[in-house]
């Protein structure tokens, strides 16, 4: 494989011999939404992944996301680029740590972000994206007890547009934590007509100055039904290539993160796990159907529950 176009044709090719879809999340990198069958948001990779008839899946953004896939299709073989591509909002809820929550609040029903392990999925009662979560707390009676976890930036906004009080998990996104309301001032002064596009994972007074919140799809669905405007966008600066190529005039600015005091840290708004996804790696993939994801029968059993309820209901 001589350059990076033969490597797409290649991958083009395997994914056409082995029936194969490739999925990829709006974060990986271009490249990578280029070769792939379907780019979405959460919730559309993961009611591709259980509509699909193709014997293959390859889930090129994060690990949950293709335990999501395996859960959702059992039967076939779910293949995942870099098996290391977690996801520090993943992480910050652990199954143990919930279980022992949940028995401490006897009576309330668990929310789950997506961006959870299977583990954390099979004590959930519904599972929920960014792009259905109000619709999905709107479905519970008005005092239900409701446990929503693990972003508590996202479970705050929730409650602000139900009116509920779900008690929140204090997970986080170590991406879009970092963005804040004086960097998007900065771009607003240079560009005063921009709207502000954010992901409900930014904090609340993010959120308080977005003029739209909502998942990838829901930010990139707005900007092309408006191309007329200029935007500045708080989330993963992945999510720029598709919006960019559906609005090629359009100007977008992406807010860069809160540098540290001291300017140590990562000064980028890139999700370092999403971007492991290589062109390379899925090439690698494709050929040796390596690495797979796997979830046991058990934890699969009952993660599958709020899934489907999910999808179910959005
Ligand atoms: P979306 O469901 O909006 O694509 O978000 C996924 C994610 O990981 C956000 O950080
Ligand atoms: Fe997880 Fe944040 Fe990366 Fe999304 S951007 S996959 S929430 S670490």
């Amino acid at each position: 494989i001589a350059d990076g176009t033969d490597l797409k044709q290649e991958i083009r090719r395997l994914a056409k011999e082995k029936n194969a879809l490739i999925l990829a999340h709006y974060y990986t990198r271009g490249e990578i939404q280029e070769v792939a069958d379907f780019i979405g948001d959460s919730l559309a990779l993961a009611r591709k992944a259980a509509e699909t008839d193709a014997d293959m899946i390859v889930m090129c953004g994060v690990h949950f996301m293709a335990e999501t896939c395996k859960i959702l299709s059992p039967e076939k073989k779910v293949l995942c680029p870099d098996v290391t591509a977690g996801c520090s909002l993943a992480d910050s809820c652990r199954a143990e740590d919930l279980k022992k929550y949940k028995e401490e609040h006897p009576g309330y029903q668990v929310i789950s972000y997506v961006n959870t392990t299977a583990a954390v999925k099979a004590l959930t009662d519904v599972v929920v994206t960014s792009g259905n979560a109000k619709k999905i707390v709107d479905t519970f009676p008005a005092d239900a007890k409701l446990i929503f976890g693990p972003d508590y930036n996202l479970g705050s906004y929730i409650n602000s547009v139900t009116g509920r009080n779900m008690l929140l998990w204090n997970g986080g996104c170590h991406v879009h934590e970092r963005f804040s309301v004086a960097e998007i001032a900065k771009l607003k002064a240079d560009h005063p007509k921009a709207l502000v596009l954010a992901h409900p994972e930014c904090k609340g007074p993010v959120l308080a100055v977005a003029d739209v919140v909502g998942s990838t799809a829901v930010l990139l669905k707005y900007a092309v039904e408006h191309p007329e405007q200029e935007y500045i966008v708080a989330t993963e600066s992945g999510i720029l290539h598709e919006m960019q190529r559906q609005c090629p005039t359009t100007m977008f600015y992406p807010v860069p993160p809160e540098v540290s005091e001291g300017g140590l840290g990562c000064s980028c708004n890139e999700c370092d796990y999403m971007k492991k996804n290589t062109l390379e790696k899925i090439y690698h993939t494709l050929r040796h159907e390596w690495p797979t994801v796997e979830v046991d029968e058990a934890t699969a059993r009952d993660a599958v529950k709020p899934i489907e309820r999910m999808l179910a209901l959005s």
